[in-house]
């Protein structure tokens, strides 16, 4: 932050482009392109609040542009189906299973949303047969695809799978985020969208956030110029892998090795409600499968790791094994 506002210009203090910092777009472009294998340049990559408001920019954007049907699947994170119910789009939940989105399952929708990479909450990788299945989807069906790569920086078994979006530049909206690589706070997401969008996506930003705060953008720009991000980046894959190994050892855990958090699968008859208020009760907060369903769907808890050192995870995991196989 410090060498960041001792280069800033004074100009750097206005509102600016409603894309974002250049600086930041400029530096984070060929770290995008390096680490998840996107099809990106400066003019096609936007800066927003996190990933969260980067969905609700691009729901509004293909809005606009006529979209009137969007396929999520079910179960996904709450939050974002709340985000995404909220620009106006229809939502319509299409079955997830431990192959990712059920492609085959996809309805005359104009547009979908999935987490190739890693799926919430069931931790799954789209297989490679459904990758190539919802490309030729959206390519032939003139669809949109809006890819949420929520923690696609996180592969531990193998190199990450790069994104959707490099298979299909003019039909993925790519969307990412800070969040899971520094931390959520810091509110810095991004999206990739095709040179179509862009007029649009910069006119749903100057009529909602107007702005995003620039000298936090310049700092990022810093870091990564140092080579701070990628560093980070291979500390935080190695620190996460051991906490991920610990709890996978612990608990019968489903899903891909990826991403900051695994899915514990409970029998049908489980009451989700009560597993998750008897962790809660021996302080350890947990999300449920169940919690994040629009229709009916298996129990399952999610048990995020990253935030935690091994010593707080060994003592959580002692208190947590009894409640899941006890269920
Ligand atoms: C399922 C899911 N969605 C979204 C996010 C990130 O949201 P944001 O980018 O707004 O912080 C996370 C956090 O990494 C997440 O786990």
């Amino acid at each position: 932050m410090r060498a960041a506002l001792r280069r800033a210009a004074d100009t750097d203090l206005a509102y600016g482009d409603p894309f974002g910092s250049r600086e930041l777009r400029t530096r984070l472009a060929p770290f995008l392109a390096r680490t998840r294998g996107t099809v990106v340049d400066t003019e096609t990559l936007s800066i927003h609040a996190g990933s969260t408001q980067a969905l609700g920019t691009i729901a509004r954007t293909l809005l606009e542009h006529g979209a009137k049907t969007l396929a999520v699947e079910d179960p996904s994170h709450r939050w974002r189906t709340a985000t995404l119910e909220a620009s106006g789009l229809e939502l319509v939940p299409v079955a997830a299973d431990s192959d990712g989105l059920c492609v085959e399952a996809l309805p005359d929708v104009d547009a979908v949303i999935v987490s190739p990479a890693h799926s919430f909450p069931l931790g799954a990788a789209l297989s490679p047969v459904r990758r190539r299945a919802l490309v030729e989807w959206a390519v032939s069906g003139d669809r949109m695809i809006v890819e949420h790569d929520y923690d696609g920086h996180f592969r531990y078994d193998r190199a990450p799978t790069a994104a959707l979006q490099a298979l299909a530049p003019s039909n993925v909206a790519y969307i990412g985020t800070v969040s899971p690589l520094l931390a959520p706070t810091i509110r810095i997401g991004w999206t990739i969208a095709p040179s179509r969008f862009s007029e649009t996506i910069g006119g749903v930003t100057m009529r909602t956030t107007f702005a995003q705060p620039r000298l936090d953008q310049l700092a990022l720009a810093e870091f990564i110029a140092r080579g701070y991000l990628d560093r980070g980046l291979r500390r935080a894959r190695a620190a996460y892998k051991r906490r991920r190994d610990l709890v996978a050892r612990t608990l019968p855990t489903t899903g891909a090795a990826a991403g900051l958090f695994v899915h514990v699968p409970l029998p049908q008859a489980t009451d989700e409600d009560r597993v998750l208020r008897e962790a809660r009760a021996a302080g350890i907060a947990l999300d449920g499968v169940r919690a994040n369903a629009i229709g009916f769907v298996d129990p399952g808890v999610v048990v995020g790791f990253a935030a935690s050192p091994e010593p707080t995870l060994e003592r959580a995991l002692a208190a947590l094994s009894p409640l899941i196989r006890g269920a």
